[in-house]
């Protein structure tokens, strides 16, 4: 009788008795042996494995089908017990013959249930993320809404709708970023990566009629060298607030709240004249320094002061622009002003940041510190 084969070719058993039974387990025994003595691979214990004990195939199976379902009743018990001796006998030289090889499934997978799990970590908010989100919660409690805008922009967005004509010194102050293979269009559509998120207040004032109260975060671009303070890329939040009768107390209230809000109760503003072309007046505002309380430190250069944003009601001449697409903006009728601010530097401050350049590295010993 060929070895590998299973089914059809199990021997008739002879009789019912203990004697033949055993003989006839005895054969097969040996046959089990036989197949079993030369395992040397992790293949060849699984062929072992399939002969012996696979489902359908497998010759236990092809067994337990010729001797046992057709038995009689007296005898099925004598072949029952002697079927689990055999069955016994193979599981034992196939788990032999698995660890000599090391085939067996646990080896080879490795899994020591005793070991702790794996620990999958909370993703934490980024400083800048947060902080922008605090920001925003401020000016909302404020009634302000949140907009967007376009990174890339054309010049006219950019810098000449904000009263910055072409060639006007000003736009020196913002190293700008522009796209390639612009000179054939007319200036004011080439396009350019936004130097501030200023361009925004112009296309939410051309998509709606005043009162208007919005903030407006977001990526800006300059081509600026990075140092510890300096990244060509960084964050700024924009505020806009048009209606009838804005002035400028209004502007110096909204402001000096949200940095209340932001740094605490005790910091006070103050507002210097400054200069920007799309707003007049304009201002630079500084806080006193939330780091000594304004006796001077090294944060503010022994000053007392940290200058942090920039900002002025809005200059007639926006208004002028803004009116080709929505009339509503009369300077003579409406007045608003209007702020921007840098997130980044703001969580600089908040969080004891001292390098702009962790903000952008993805550095996890930097981030998990906000987790
Ligand atoms: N856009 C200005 C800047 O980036 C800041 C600013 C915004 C000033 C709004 C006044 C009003 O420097």
């Amino acid at each position: 009788m060929p070895e590998h084969e299973s089914g059809d070719s199990i021997p008739h058993l002879s009789g019912y008795r203990e004697a033949e039974l055993d003989q006839a387990f005895a054969a097969i025994s040996r046959e089990v042996e036989a197949s079993s003595a030369a395992l040397a691979t992790p293949e060849a214990v699984e062929a072992f494995r399939l002969q012996w004990l696979g489902r359908k195939q497998g010759r236990l199976k092809a067994i337990s089908d010729a001797w046992l379902k057709s038995a009689p009743v007296e005898a099925k018990k004598l072949i029952g017990q002697r079927f689990n001796t055999l069955k016994a006998e193979i599981e034992q030289r196939l788990e032999h013959a698995e660890a000599s090889t090391g085939s067996s499934a646990l080896d080879s997978e490795a899994i020591d249930i005793t070991l702790p799990g794996t620990r999958r970590k909370l993703g934490a908010e980024h400083p800048l993320i947060r902080t922008q989100n605090e920001l925003i919660a401020i000016f909302a409690r404020m009634g302000y809404s949140v907009g967007i805008g376009p990174e890339v922009e054309t010049d006219y967005y950019n810098f000449e709708s904000l009263n910055f004509p072409p060639g006007h010194p000003a736009r020196d102050t913002q190293d700008t970023l522009v796209v390639s293979g612009q000179e054939r269009k007319p200036l004011r559509d080439r396009l350019l990566m936004r130097t501030h998120t200023s361009p925004v207040q112009i296309h939410t004032m051309e998509e709606q009629p005043p009162p208007i109260r919005i903030v407006i975060p977001g990526k800006v671009h300059r081509n600026d060298a990075a140092d510890a303070t300096h990244s060509p890329i960084f964050h700024q939040l924009e505020g806009l607030c048009v209606d009838t009768n804005i002035t400028f107390a209004d502007l110096k209230g909204t402001l000096d709240h949200a940095m209340k809000e932001l740094f605490g109760s005790s910091v006070r503003t103050r507002f210097f004249p400054s200069f920007f072309p799309f707003t007049e007046p304009s201002a630079d505002v500084q806080i006193s320094c939330p780091f000594c309380g304004g006796s001077g430190c090294r944060k503010c250069k022994y000053s007392g002061w940290i200058e942090l944003l920039g900002c002025g009601m809005v200059d007639p001449s926006v208004f002028g622009f803004v009116q080709q697409k929505q009339p509503a903006y009369d300077p003579k009728k409406i007045s608003g002003f209007a702020f921007g601010m840098g997130i980044d530097r703001i969580a600089m401050m908040k969080y004891g940041i001292g390098d702009v350049s962790l903000m952008y590295s993805g550095d996890l010993r930097f981030l998990e510190q906000f987790a």
